[in-house]
């Protein structure tokens, strides 16, 4: 069987002021009914040989998540909370350990819950195709076509092989600095790393604790500590906040010899700013976006975002705006990096 494990404990601020500290942007409806979560858990319909999903997240975020849930009928899934925050590696090693609860040895899904896939279709044909290889011990990743040389991503140098196949993995860079992934585009040699994963639970903890042992001694604690009712496991708290604070491409991907990618071609989006959100969204004749109570008139390639009054815009091009009860952003869309200068100034002034 493979079991999901979704990963929504992140507090992304890209998306600000939308996405806020305590409301973080897997849980926003930016396209629709949906929120990206929602449409992460709905992306594995029809996925076969897959078991109920192990959610992972902050204590903090238990009700939006299982509120979530309970409105696309999946309140059986199981929630898995963290006490504190320790980054990706301890939370998949908590779920690694969890799934092997009743001596099982499943394949874990690892999924971000904050992407957009717009061909769904492809997604399950990539799965479908890192199967086997993660049945025999590889750490599958999904390698995306570049773009450009953004730094927020990990880089992967695959073996040559032909396409549709499984690739070893030769090299992973977890975000490289500008001037070396210039130089990996330039190459034409590397993938971005999308962020999900597929292994097995016992190969991951394996190298988990030939790399970092101190997240699994940790992790472990922090199981045989856990508290369970009938919606929530709760981590032991000492336990896991033992446990450094290290994302998993660091821990494991950059480091470990058992790596393997296939390459994903479905419309993948990491929704890492307003523009993405924009470039993704269905658009009307101009170009336009619109959200909430909105009216536009001469505008082209704007997205305007309302949540709590009416927002009007004339003659407005390539910007964004968003209106929130206590904040507005109108930004032009080519500097929609910015935004995360913008909530260091506002953390600074706080
Ligand atoms: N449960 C839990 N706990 N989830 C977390 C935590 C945590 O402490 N920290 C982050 N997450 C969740 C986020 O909500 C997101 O869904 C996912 O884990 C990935 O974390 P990010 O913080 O968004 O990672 P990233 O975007 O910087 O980098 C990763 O994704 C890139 C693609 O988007 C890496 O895997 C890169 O290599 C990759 O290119
Ligand atoms: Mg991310």
């Amino acid at each position: 069987p493979i079991v999901p494990v979704i990963l929504c404990g992140g507090s992304g601020t890209r998306l600000w002021p939308l996405s806020r500290e305590a409301f973080p942007k897997q849980f926003l409806r930016l396209s629709g009914k949906e929120s990206m979560l929602q449409q992460t858990l709905q992306r594995l319909d029809g996925l076969p040989g897959l078991v109920t999903p192990l959610l992972v997240c902050n204590e903090s975020a238990r009700f939006i998540v299982a509120e979530q849930l309970h409105e696309i009928g999946m309140e059986h899934a199981r929630l898995l909370l963290e006490p504190i925050r320790r980054n990706t590696a301890p939370a998949i090693a908590s779920a690694a350990l969890q799934a092997m609860e009743n001596g099982d040895d499943p394949v874990l899904l690892v999924l971000p819950s904050d992407h957009v896939i717009l061909d769904t279709h492809a997604f399950h044909h990539a799965i479908a195709l890192a199967r086997h290889a993660a049945e025999e011990g590889g750490l599958l990743t999904f390698g995306i076509t570049p773009t450009g040389a953004d730094t927020g991503y990990g880089y992967i140098r695959a073996e040559a092989a032909a396409s549709g196949q499984v690739q070893r993995i030769l090299e992973f860079v977890e975000k490289p600095a500008l001037a070396q992934a210039e130089e990996y585009i330039a190459s034409g040699d590397y993938f971005w790393n999308s962020g999900m994963f597929l292994f097995r639970a016992s190969r991951y903890l394996e190298e988990l604790k030939r790399f970092q042992p101190a997240v699994v001694t940790a992790c472990r604690a922090a199981i045989a500590g856990a508290k369970s009712d009938l919606d929530f496991i709760r981590l032991d708290k000492d336990a896991y906040a033992a446990s450094p604070d290290i994302a998993v491409d660091y821990a494991v991907m950059e480091r470990t010899s058992h790596a393997a990618t296939v390459t994903l071609d479905a419309g993948w989006n990491d929704i890492g700013s307003w523009k993405a959100v924009l470039d993704v969204a269905q658009k009307d004749a101009d170009n336009n976006r619109a959200n909430g109570d909105v009216l536009i008139q001469d505008c082209n390639d704007c997205l305007v975002h309302g949540t709590s009054r009416l927002v009007t815009a004339i003659g407005m091009r390539n910007t964004i705006i968003v209106e929130t009860p206590d904040a507005v952003l109108v930004m032009d869309a080519a500097q929609a990096q910015q935004t995360k200068a913008m909530v260091a100034q506002l953390i600074a002034r706080e």
